[in-house]
């Protein structure tokens, strides 16, 4: 659980003492809910059958795994970082054949700092145990910090996170705004295939393997095998798509080098130079 009572608070007009102790004793209800939740009835054969459809096709959509109610808490959260801490990002990145990245985002310093309900359901073990059940293997927390929990926000015509892979095995991914398909802003992903950082071979694989467009509405999550899974979302033609992203990573994670060069100019400190890392 994030440290508190030294920033503006997560939410408009709190600040600290028995605000942020309230806020700590609703966060603590909210995992409570959250396990009793999962432990509802139904939701073991909710975890099979999304263990099965994600070996498929390295992902699946996974809304039962959280209540309405922590749902309307993160995205409360959510809306209120990225009005607080949003950045706007704007950059082609080499090593995925200079695809762009046109968005806001708060990084995980950010939310660790002024969020609640985001990094404490990031560690906590309920959900990790409940994604390795999805996953057929355990779910780790990434090692490298700032890749953990982010926020994304889409705004403006053209905004994208432009194809790419990740470099850690697992993402859980909450959908807190986003438009109708029409408006663009939906994911599209070209499943089982790999990164190579000194040759994406990017838009051969586009050819060779036509993407998958998902529909998501607000209030849906899902998990992707995001290391082995080339994915985007959809330039936005329209409206607004906001969401949470939690990465996680698998055992063989741990023992193979991992350069981080994208999401450190992603995330680098203050608003990105347009067209800047080019
Ligand atoms: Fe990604």
């Amino acid at each position: 659980m994030s440290a508190s009572g030294t920033g503006p608070g997560p939410f408009p007009g709190t600040t600290a003492g028995s605000a942020a102790q309230k806020q700590n004793a609703s966060t603590c209800a909210l995992l409570t809910s959250f396990d009793e939740h999962l432990a509802g009835a139904g939701r073991s054969r909710c975890l099979a059958d999304a263990r099965t459809a994600f070996a498929e096709t390295g992902f699946v959509k996974a809304g039962f795994l959280a209540p309405d109610l922590v749902k309307a808490h993160l995205g409360a959260e959510a809306r209120a970082l990225a009005a607080a801490h949003g950045v706007r990002r704007d950059m082609a990145l080499a090593e995925t054949g200079f695809t762009p990245r046109r968005m806001r985002n708060v990084r995980r310093r950010e939310i660790h700092r002024h969020g609640r309900l985001i990094p404490a359901l990031y560690g906590h073990p309920a959900l990790r145990r409940a994604l390795g059940h999805v996953a057929g293997e355990d779910v780790l927390e990434c090692p490298y910090e700032p890749e953990q929990y982010v926020i994304t926000e889409l705004t403006v015509r053209g905004d994208t996170h432009g194809w790419h892979w990740d470099d850690y095995s697992f993402a859980l991914v909450w959908v807190i705004d986003c438009p109708p398909p029409a408006d663009g802003g939906f994911v599209e992903c070209v499943p089982h295939t790999t990164w190579d950082k000194d040759d994406s071979r990017l838009h051969r694989l586009l050819i060779d393997r036509p993407p998958h467009p998902l529909l998501l509405a607000p209030g849906d999550l899902y998990v992707m095998r995001t290391d082995r899974t080339l994915h985007r979302v959809h330039p936005l033609h329209a409206g607004r798509r906001l969401i949470v992203n939690m990465a996680y990573a698998s055992r063989s994670d741990l023992g193979k080098p991992v350069s981080h060069e994208t999401m450190d100019a992603l995330w680098a400190e203050g608003p990105a130079t347009p067209g800047g890392f080019t």
